[in-house]
């Protein structure tokens, strides 16, 4: 007990200290912005708990069947959701991969796997092919179907309400696309889902979509059925939906939202672990964010709470969500690609010093290639190839008394740690546009990749000219969005 309170405590002060790097411009505490200690034992720990603590987390979800009634006033918490990291929810689904979890190394290596396949989805999307990339996007549709895809998608779920009454359903986020949708019945393919599937026939709200109306033409991928507007969406990684759009009532946190454009998906694919669906939080206007438009201000915050603790994280919307103090950074639009949210990156640091590199390689260009992409679906940030073989060097050269150890996975920088307690490391920063620094935790760039002590620097080369912010490095820190004016917030608080 005392010791997990001591690593709480540890990491409080480690992010403090990365709040006190974002507020502070001048560089008073010198000897504090060059180094940092990573918790070797404790973040081993930690990682152990994830399997050790299965009953525990079925528990959580028993609990979790209700959507939240607790009975606060302020307008934050009517919208707010818990959110749950997937490590989880594969013990709670019945989903034939399942055993892959119950060892950190299958986990681990599972996690890359699916890594590899978004990184590989969002660089065909965004790189290279200019005005070709929808196109290819809808062609690819049907054809590039994996078959005995056995990781599916998604790293963080919700639970929101779908219908009158509202059933309970886990949703996967995504920052990356904008379609809302659930599987419904009759289904004529379904993949397993953890709640029982939805079924329009049992919900008062619920009402089709014609071909005619308007948001059916606000659809990129619309079509026509026996005048019921249709939609279809492809992951890209062999995941699909397809099905009808409807509008239908959604319960999030204690707040009711009726009439929201959702995809009721007939025919789906993916294994989603156990969700229900997916809710699109992306930047465009059929994405929850978009419809709910003067409800929440286009503003959302969330804190994806590292793997291995136990507890879990929050999405709320609306601008009472957004934090007085966050270091506050410009979001860039790519008019290729609306639902993702660019920012402008304007170098990377190690140790306290700003690292040679031109800030051209992190710029999205005119043809909207290349640039910054802050991803909830993507684990490890990818950066260019020649600013990440800068950025790595720049580390190792400054943790030459640390042990290597041989690559692992994705990463070719990593440490045998095994008999340290703690490590001193440089510290890792971002450089952003109009001159916000974040300085990330030691625990989000140095990772445990095994449970014999391999540590493992947690970037990796992007496969193209693409730089994704991935959800390793956000966590722990409140990230918010401000849509209407076009910012996306970095702290201050810690979670
Ligand atoms: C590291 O943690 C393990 C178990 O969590 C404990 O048995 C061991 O004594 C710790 N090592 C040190 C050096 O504190
Ligand atoms: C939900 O709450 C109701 C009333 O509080 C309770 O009767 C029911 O058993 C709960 N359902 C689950 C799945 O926990
Ligand atoms: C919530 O609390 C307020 C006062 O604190 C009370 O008036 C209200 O009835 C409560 N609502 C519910 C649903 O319990
Ligand atoms: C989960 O899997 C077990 C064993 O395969 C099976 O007995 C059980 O009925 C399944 N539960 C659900 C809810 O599908
Ligand atoms: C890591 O170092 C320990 C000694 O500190 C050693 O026993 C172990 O074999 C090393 N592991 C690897 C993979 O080299």
């Amino acid at each position: 007990m005392a010791f997990s309170q001591t690593t709480f405590l540890l990491k409080q002060v480690l992010l403090l200290h990365l709040l006190c790097s974002i507020i502070t411009t001048s560089t008073s505490a010198a000897s504090n912005t060059h180094f940092q200690i990573l918790n070797v034992n404790e973040s081993i720990k930690g990682s152990r708990t994830d399997h050790a603590k299965m009953s525990q987390y079925n528990e959580l979800f028993e609990r979790h069947n209700n959507i939240s009634s607790s009975n606060t006033s302020s307008d934050e918490a009517r919208w707010k959701l818990e959110l749950v990291h997937r490590d989880k929810m594969s013990s709670s689904s019945n989903t034939t991969n399942n055993m892959h979890y119950h060892r950190h190394q299958h986990s681990f290596h599972a996690r890359m796997q699916r890594d590899v396949k978004r990184v590989a989805t969002l660089v065909r999307r965004l790189s290279g092919g200019g005005a070709d990339a929808a196109k290819h996007e809808v062609q690819d549709f049907g054809t590039d179907v994996v078959s005995g895809m056995d990781q599916g998608s998604g790293e963080y779920f919700v639970r929101i309400g779908v219908g009158s009454p509202p059933r309970s359903q886990y949703m996967v986020i995504d920052s990356g696309s904008d379609i809302v949708w659930v599987q419904c019945q009759p289904c004529s393919q379904c993949y397993k889902q953890s709640d029982p599937v939805f079924d329009p026939a049992d919900s008062a709200s619920f009402s089709g979509v014609s071909c005619s109306s308007a948001v059916c033409d606000r659809l990129e991928n619309a079509g026509c059925h026996a005048g019921r507007c249709r939609y279809e969406v492809s992951y890209g990684d062999g995941s699909y939906t397809k099905g009808t759009l409807a509008l239908e009532t959604l319960t999030i946190g204690r707040t009711v939202v009726k009439n929201v454009a959702i995809g009721c998906g007939h025919k789906n694919q993916g294994m989603f672990v156990g969700a229900a669906g997916l809710l699109g939080l992306g930047g465009g206007s059929m994405s929850l964010v978009g419809q709910l438009g003067g409800q929440t201000g286009g503003a959302f915050s969330y804190c994806l709470v590292s793997r291995g603790t136990g507890s879990s994280g929050s999405l709320v919307f609306g601008r009472e969500a957004l934090p007085v103090g966050a270091a506050w950074v410009p979001l860039v639009r790519n008019p290729r690609a609306p639902s993702f949210y660019y920012v402008g990156l304007s170098g990377l640091g190690v140790g306290g010093m700003r690292i040679p590199i031109s800030e051209d390689l992190f710029r999205l260009t005119q043809m909207g290639d290349d640039g910054v992409v802050m991803d909830t679906g993507t684990a490890v940030t990818r950066l260019p190839t020649p600013a990440y073989e800068a950025f790595r060097d720049a580390f190792v050269a400054q943790t030459g008394n640390l042990p290597r150890a041989s690559g692992v996975s994705i990463f070719d920088t990593c440490y045998n740690l095994s008999g340290f307690v703690s490590v001193r490391v440089p510290t890792v920063s971002f450089y952003f546009s109009g001159g916000p620094v974040l300085t990330l935790p030691a625990s989000n760039f140095l990772i445990p990749v095994d449970d014999a002590g391999t540590f493992c620097f947690a970037f990796a080369p992007s496969p193209s000219g693409l730089s994704i912010i991935g959800n390793i490095q956000q966590e722990g820190i409140q990230i918010s969005f401000d849509g209407a004016n076009g910012f996306v917030g970095f702290g201050p608080n810690v979670c």
